[in-house]
């Protein structure tokens, strides 16, 4: 099969099968129910719906699934050309059919000795990874040793990575989960996204211009809200004396041209083929080199690679991120759940929600497939969440006994980075315990006591909050992003959705900076009036 004739899910003998298995098992007063499933197959279920892929091990037997569906699921991905897709990726095809490029986040964790796995591919084909993965490792030792240096230089104590979206969220989760886990030292590293000037404002006053490093990370340096940001930090640098701008500056973009003319004395660039979202490997991962070092950095990538390798080699039936694509397709297009809960129970991860938000919402929250036709089913359900156990104190009551059940999935790590006595146990076990109460329910002895339980949810596992656990875990994500993407036959790779606001943004602000005569360019009286209100 070739990966641009693949077919859609609903175009497969496999959706026709699911669609009637799911009506006969899972609709209806006879439907599936997860209490008698464990009775039946007992401890087997558990094996059976169990995955051990590198660093990550994953129990989906909470799930609202049996051993048809996952097998039928299994046809599906083999059946829309995952797999052929998922080559293309690694062949350096232009996939990102909107934008006309080749997707290449994963090529800057392969290092340029890894052996390339492109089989059947030209020679040609061959010598072009090569060489830009040569170009990829030499950017990355330049951006490690300038970061080294930055480390190893006690007049910078501080430094603020400038940016938004992709360009902030994986490199700002990152820092803060292996920070955490007690992996870094250096200076102090500081994230401002946001065009509200609050943001900034509030870090400005704790820093001291001459030794403070901004990080300007930005793809295209042109988006509105880090270039205001950018400017900001310059000014206020400039008010408090500071001259060397080009020493004190550092752009990390593949707008080369654009960190020049802002006075950046730096430039560490990155290739248009790396998405925002799947950017935290490439350049952009500076302010995590900056916090925690090359060492970890490089351990980060080797974590990710590992899961690449699982990936790419365990066939569609044991691999983890084509297993919990398949549950996602299930859940959304089948039991046509809206949402997930992500429930991670580490501190060091609760910023994985927001960050799972832009890399799922973003790849995936579509309505046209590759070949600009509407898609009659549903993509990407809503994604949201909050740590372990500060959650069960807030939404974990709509969880028990919503009107509608959320799936939930569990992040949990085996070891504790702290020696608290006692922490550590008391949180896995409520993670588990909440598994378990999801699931069994409980009658009650009122109705406002009732639980109804068959509840879904998924249980992830790490060892250690560690750079390659790290690592492995997010590869996991990203690619389970797109192998759904693949199955609905979407473009996980562009995010048109972004820039009808965008342009509205620009118009309405002049009409807000103006006095009333630009009203019109408001648009909508609605818009206006709100406008002037806020004028
Ligand atoms: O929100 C749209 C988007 O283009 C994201 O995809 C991206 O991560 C973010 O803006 C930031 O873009 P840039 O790195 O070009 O500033």
């Amino acid at each position: 099969m070739n990966w641009q004739e693949r077919p859609r899910c609903d175009e497969t003998p496999a959706w026709a099968l699911l669609q009637r298995h799911f009506a006969q098992r899972f609709a209806g007063a006879q439907a599936f129910d997860l209490r008698l499933a464990f009775a039946e197959e007992g401890a087997r279920r558990v094996e059976r719906f169990s995955f051990d892929a590198p660093g990550v091990f994953a129990d989906l037997s909470k799930n609202l699934i049996d051993d048809e569906a996952q097998r039928l699921l299994t046809q599906l991905a083999q059946q829309c050309g995952v797999e052929v897709l998922r080559d293309a990726l690694w062949a350096g095809e232009r996939i990102n059919t909107s934008e006309q490029r080749a997707v290449t986040h994963v090529h800057w964790r392969c290092g340029s000795n890894q052996a390339l796995a492109l089989d059947g591919q030209a020679q040609v084909a061959i010598e072009n990874i090569a060489s830009m993965r040569r170009r990829m490792a030499e950017a990355q030792s330049a951006m490690l040793d300038f970061a080294d240096a930055v480390r190893a230089d006690a007049g910078i104590t501080d430094v603020v990575n400038i940016g938004i979206g992709g360009s902030d969220l994986g490199p700002r989760m990152v820092v803060q989960a292996l920070r955490s886990a007690g992996q870094a030292r250096g200076p102090r590293v500081h994230f401002v996204a946001n065009m509200d000037g609050h943001e900034l404002a509030e870090l400005l006053p704790h820093l001291q211009a001459d030794r403070t490093l901004f990080v300007v990370s930005s793809k295209t340096f042109g988006t509105a809200e880090t270039m205001q940001n950018a400017a900001s930090a310059r000014a206020w640098f400039a008010a408090q004396g500071g001259r060397d701008v080009a020493r004190h500056f550092v752009g990390v973009s593949a707008n080369t041209a654009a960190v020049a003319a802002f006075g950046a004395g730096r430039c560490f660039a990155f290739d248009e083929g790396v998405g925002g979202r799947f950017s935290l490997w490439s350049s952009i991962g500076f302010p995590i080199a900056l916090a925690v070092g090359r060492a970890s950095f490089e351990a980060l990538l080797s974590g990710a690679r590992a899961m690449d390798q699982h990936f790419t080699q365990m066939p569609l039936g044991r691999n983890l991120p084509v297993q919990l694509a398949l549950l996602d397709v299930w859940n959304r297009n089948f039991h046509r759940f809206a949402s997930r809960c992500v429930a991670p129970y580490h501190h060091g991860l609760r910023r994985l929600p927001a960050y799972l938000q832009q890399l799922e919402m973003e790849s995936n929250g579509k309505c046209v497939d590759v070949r600009g036709r509407t898609v009659p089913f549903d993509t990407a359900p809503v994604v949201w969440g909050e740590a372990g156990s500060n959650g069960q104190h807030a939404f974990f009551q709509m969880l028990h006994q919503g009107t509608q059940p959320v799936p939930v999935e569990f992040v949990a790590v085996r070891q504790a980075a702290h020696a608290l006595e006692g922490h550590h146990d008391r949180l896995l076990a409520n993670a588990l315990a909440q598994a378990r109460a999801l699931m069994l329910g409980d009658a009650g002895d009122a109705p406002q006591r009732h639980f109804s339980g068959n509840r879904p949810s998924t249980f992830l596992v790490l060892d250690r909050l560690d750079p390659a656990g790290l690592g492995a875990l997010l590869a996991l994500y990203e690619h389970r992003v797109f192998v759904a993407g693949a199955i609905w036959g979407i473009n996980s790779f562009d995010q048109w959705g972004v820039e009808l606001g965008k342009r509205h943004a620009g118009l309405i602000e002049r009409a807000l900076g103006s006095r009333g005569e630009t009203d019109g360019a408001a648009g909508d009286p609605s818009t206006a009036a709100l406008a002037r209100r806020l004028r």
